[in-house]
């Protein structure tokens, strides 16, 4: 008689304690819970980790002089690869003859050693002020 109330405060008791013992260990693994916040977050963090632009103005709404310093300029500058210098009026007559939309066309596409878009990730916009920033550095009238 005694022993069979015994065991029964002891399943109670038991029963008692296995919430705290579940609940303890669901608690355990807090570091667990702590990565599944930080992968939730990530995205986010690397989006606010990505390396900004070379010019520092976000993607899309960069000027063309901002654009032509990111980029363009690391062959327009000096001439690299052929690349017709900036300002040289001799080397940029005929091609702005071409006209500014034939100008942004090849921009875009790449021409010779020019990689498309210049290997940027210029919007069409950009691009466009970009050209318009380098052609007009020539004598062009380009908006
Ligand atoms: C890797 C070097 C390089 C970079 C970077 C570069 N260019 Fe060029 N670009 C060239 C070369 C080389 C040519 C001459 C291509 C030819 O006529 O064969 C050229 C030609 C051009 C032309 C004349 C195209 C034509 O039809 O005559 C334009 C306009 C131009 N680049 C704009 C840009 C702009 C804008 C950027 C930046 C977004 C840029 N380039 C970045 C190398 C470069």
């Amino acid at each position: 008689m005694m022993q069979k109330r015994c065991s029964r405060l002891l399943a109670i008791a038991g029963l008692a304690i296995l919430p705290a013992l579940v609940s303890a260990m669901g608690s355990r693994p807090q570091s667990n819970d702590e990565e599944a916040a930080n992968l939730r977050i990530q995205p986010v963090a690397k989006v606010r980790l990505a390396p900004p632009t070379a010019s520092g103005a976000a993607t899309g709404s960069r000027s063309g002089e901002e654009l032509y310093k990111a980029v363009c300029s690391a062959c327009h500058e000096t001439g690299v690869a052929g690349a017709p210098k900036a300002g040289d009026k001799t080397a940029w007559g005929p091609r702005i003859a071409q006209g500014f939309d034939a100008l942004v066309a090849s921009a875009k596409a790449g021409k010779g050693a020019m990689p498309p878009k210049g290997g940027s990730d210029a919007t069409d916009e950009e691009l466009a002020r970009a050209v318009a920033y380098l052609a007009n550095k020539a004598g062009a009238n380009f908006k």
